[in-house]
């Protein structure tokens, strides 16, 4: 019996050791970024105590989920059980958006209960080996996606989740690359059994960025009065939207709204009022954001406090709002131009895009004709000038040759009267001996100076 006891004990003791809980992080297990919900999970049995940083705090589920975090909440997790401590889990929150998005295209952050939405995720270097998935209820799950879908040669996929039911609410949506250590950004949505939602973004508002609130009836009936109220207190607004056009610390806080509606199609229909769901308001510090320069066809961006080594992206903005990327960065056509920084685990924001119309040519090509054009106009003035100077040279020749022609004809005109003296046949003749002297004349110097050489 006491030997039993024994073996009893050591079994206990052993299965205690090898059961050790364990921090598991949603989305994980990936880089964080700022910004990001993270839910943390301990496992095993008894009650829980979480750790950060080695301190215990007052959070005792089996779950905690930290919204909005930021690199304040860099640090070590850890949770314990009964009395066993899991090892420390180590997060470190990046500044940067991750490299791939993800956005809600379809549907809304606050949804009815059994609705569901449409996702896109973009990665610029292609969607092979990426897979996407949905925490839910205390679960993930992976979406299921059409492989063909998932080609290197495609940037964009569309992503149709599942409906949400009772108890999936928030679900978590993010991707994941399967060999590398990239993610996208995670898209929260919450549902609602309320016919009026408050529609914030489905991730936490940037700081200095506008932010429009919207509240909205199911079924989109006539909303004939909206009010909107933070922490209890109703803020101004005159219609179904609240706009804070500079969001800052101070405007985190639990929003809802309320409105009064009524369907357009019931006559006997009296107007309701219902009040929304509560939605908590988180913000992350906006990481930084390059500025776009464009010169001729030339794009150039610059990143002041953009640190670390990195390399820039630019991005065309097609008419139905998708950002293509121009991988030679110069302008192709009239439109939308951005760009960002990109580095191994991150990007930074887009540039505040710019509007402009494609150079008919390059400034080269018109450096180039304009120095053409210079050249082209030196060389004309050189060959007038080289003309004219030809034509004063050949003026100046004719002249000479007057001088001399009068001489000749003169001699002419001498042989000629001369000649006339001896007759008509006779001029003739004189015209022809003459030239025949001449050439005698010549052979005679020739035969001279051969003579003398002879000598
Ligand atoms: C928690 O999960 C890990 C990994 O799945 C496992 O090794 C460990 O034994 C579990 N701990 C408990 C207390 O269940
Ligand atoms: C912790 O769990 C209790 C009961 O399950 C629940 O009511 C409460 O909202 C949870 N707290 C948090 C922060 O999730
Ligand atoms: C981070 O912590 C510091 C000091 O603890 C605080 O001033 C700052 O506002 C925090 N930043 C964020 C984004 O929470
Ligand atoms: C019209 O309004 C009444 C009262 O609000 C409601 O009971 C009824 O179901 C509505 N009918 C339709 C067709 O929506």
């Amino acid at each position: 019996m006491e030997r039993i006891l024994f073996i009893f004990t050591v079994f206990i003791a052993l299965t205690e050791g090898h059961q050790k809980p364990e921090v598991t992080m949603w989305p994980g297990p990936k880089e964080i970024y700022s910004g990001d919900t993270l839910v943390l999970s301990c496992n095993g049995s008894g009650q829980v105590t979480w750790f950060f940083n080695d301190k215990a705090n007052d959070k005792s589920n089996e779950t905690w989920t930290i919204t909005a975090v930021s690199t304040n909440n860099s640090g070590l997790y850890s949770c314990q059980r009964g009395t066993t401590k899991s090892d420390p889990k180590k997060i470190t929150v990046l500044e940067y958006i991750p490299p791939a998005t993800l956005s809600l295209i379809s549907g809304l952050p606050v949804i009815t209960l059994g609705d569901s939405v449409v996702l896109e995720l973009q990665d610029d270097e292609g969607l092979e080996g990426w897979f996407c998935r949905v925490y839910k209820s205390g679960r993930a799950r992976r979406i299921k996606i059409r492989p063909a879908l998932m080609s290197s040669s495609e940037t964009t996929v569309q992503i149709h989740p599942n409906i949400l039911l009772k108890n999936e609410s928030p679900a978590l949506y993010w991707c994941e690359h399967k060999k590398t250590m990239k993610r996208s950004n995670v898209i929260t949505v919450t549902t609602t059994d309320k016919m009026v939602m408050l529609e914030t973004l489905p991730e936490p508002a940037t700081l200095g960025k506008e932010l429009v609130l919207q509240c909205l009836v199911w079924g989109q009936p006539i909303i004939s009065e909206a009010a909107f109220y933070k922490d209890d207190k109703q803020l101004e607004s005159s219609s179904s939207t609240y706009k804070i056009a500079l969001v800052t610390k101070h405007d985190e806080g639990k929003y809802r709204c309320q409105a009064t509606y009524k369907f357009k199609d019931n006559k006997s229909n009296i107007p309701h009022t219902v009040t929304s769901d509560t939605q908590v308001l988180r913000t992350k510090v906006a990481p930084p954001q390059p500025v776009l320069t464009i010169k001729g066809k030339d794009m150039s961006c610059t990143c002041e406090k953009c640190t670390g080594s990195h390399t820039y992206r630019y991005y065309y903005k097609r008419m139905d709002g998708k950002l293509m990327q121009v991988t030679d960065g110069k302008v192709l056509t009239d439109g939308e131009y951005m760009c960002r920084a990109v580095w191994d685990q991150g990007v930074s924001m887009l540039s505040q895009p710019i509007y402009t119309r494609a150079p008919q040519g390059s400034p080269w090509i018109i450096i180039i004709i304009v120095i053409l054009g210079i050249l082209l106009f030196v060389a004309l003035i050189i060959y007038i000038w080289i003309k004219r100077k030809h034509a004063n040279d050949a003026a100046k020749a004719q002249e000479a040759a007057y001088e001399e022609l009068p001489q000749t004809k003169d001699a002419i005109e001498m042989q000629k009267t001369k000649a006339g003296e001896q007759g008509g046949e006779g001029g003739y003749e004189a015209l022809k001996r003459s030239k025949t002297d001449e050439k005698e004349g010549e052979y005679q110097t020739l035969g001279a100076g051969e003579g003398k050489g002879g000598e």
